[in-house]
């Protein structure tokens, strides 16, 4: 079996799926060009790609009619057309549940970091500035005892919610979806609407995938919502929120600092004006990144990959009704 894998990523990922198939993995630290990747890709009879490849019907056609799996390493999907892949009968994995607490640490690390200013203050002790203690140094909201509204309540979203708890937080949360009456008495967490939530929140923490529906979710009449103390952070995808107006927003004071770890686009230019500002706290979208995190979804990633070869049902595939459209448990690129 021919196989693809786009980065490296870490070792058990790689040796499961080299035990097995004949694979190529790209082996430079930036992704492979367009051109190179559909070269790449071409007679595979599996794919594991990552958030940076767009896997889309030209992606499919340079791979050919024998393309068996696609496995994403990301529990996000939005690079790839899931509906593409279905229509040809092509199975998505993904690595769900697995960087779900280390997500919601590094949100709580930007939340802490942009509400106490620590990047501010790292700087400032760097460049010689810090001559005395100061009373009205670096000041900035308690996170203790604070709102903080979840905007998706997903695992995610619940994870930051159960931190959320031990700081004596206030818990609101929107989702198309409400939760169930017992998780909400578990999180003591309020359902209520966008709006509502962004203007009574004093921390609001985005946990939505990227779809056209939260597409610029968050744009500059939401931010006018909020409180002008409030912290919005963001490790979901870069496109939920408009990037020019949180520029504007925290230029302004509409808000009082962001914490991002996904930006649009990707990577931020260095000349991206939020760059520019010392209330934005920007990091490369390392939120899954723990060393035992990347470690586990390398393992999921390479087990899709090789049940997807096999024609094994994936552990966990992002379209199951793959199987059930064709009546069958294997994929196949008719
Ligand atoms: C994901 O998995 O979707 C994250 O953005 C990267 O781990």
């Amino acid at each position: 079996m021919k196989v693809f894998v786009s980065r490296r990523i870490p070792e058990n990922g790689l040796e499961a799926v080299a035990a097995e198939t004949d694979s190529v993995v790209w082996p430079d630290d930036l992704p492979p060009p367009r051109d190179e990747l559909l070269r790449a890709v071409a007679g595979c009879d599996g794919v594991l790609t990552l958030l940076t490849d767009r896997v889309d019907d030209e992606f499919l056609d340079a791979a050919g009619p024998q393309l068996k799996v696609v496995s994403n390493y990301a529990v996000g999907f939005d690079n790839v057309d899931v509906a593409a892949c279905t229509r040809r009968g092509i199975p998505v994995g993904n690595t769900p549940g697995v960087l779900t607490e280390t997500t919601a640490d590094l949100a709580w690390a930007l939340m802490m970091a942009a509400a106490r200013r620590l990047p501010e203050g790292d700087r400032y002790v760097r460049a010689g500035k810090w001559k005395t203690w100061g009373p009205l140094l670096l000041l900035g909201p308690d996170v203790h005892g604070a709102t903080i509204g979840i905007v998706g309540f997903g695992r995610i979203g619940q994870a930051v919610a159960r931190r959320a708890t031990g700081f004596g937080m206030t818990i609101l949360y929107h989702d198309v979806h409400r939760a169930d009456a017992a998780v909400e008495t578990a999180f003591g967490a309020t359902f209520l609407p966008l709006e509502e939530l962004l203007a009574e929140s004093d921390f609001v923490s985005l946990h939505v995938n990227l779809t056209p529906e939260t597409r610029g979710l968050i744009n500059a009449e939401k931010l006018g919502w909020m409180k002008s103390t409030a912290v919005l952070v963001n490790t979901s995808r870069g496109p939920v929120v408009d990037p020019r107006a949180l520029a504007d927003a925290l230029r302004a004071g509409t808000i009082f600092a962001a914490g991002l770890d996904v930006t649009d686009p990707e990577p931020i230019p260095t000349d991206d004006p939020l760059l520019s500002l010392d209330n934005c706290l920007v990091v490369p979208h390392i939120a899954s990144a723990s060393s035992a995190t990347r470690a586990k979804m390398a393992e999921m990633a390479a087990a899709n990959l090789l049940a997807g070869l096999r024609g094994d049902r994936l552990p966990t595939p992002v379209n199951p009704e793959v199987y059930e459209a064709a009546g069958r448990s294997a994929g196949g690129n008719p």
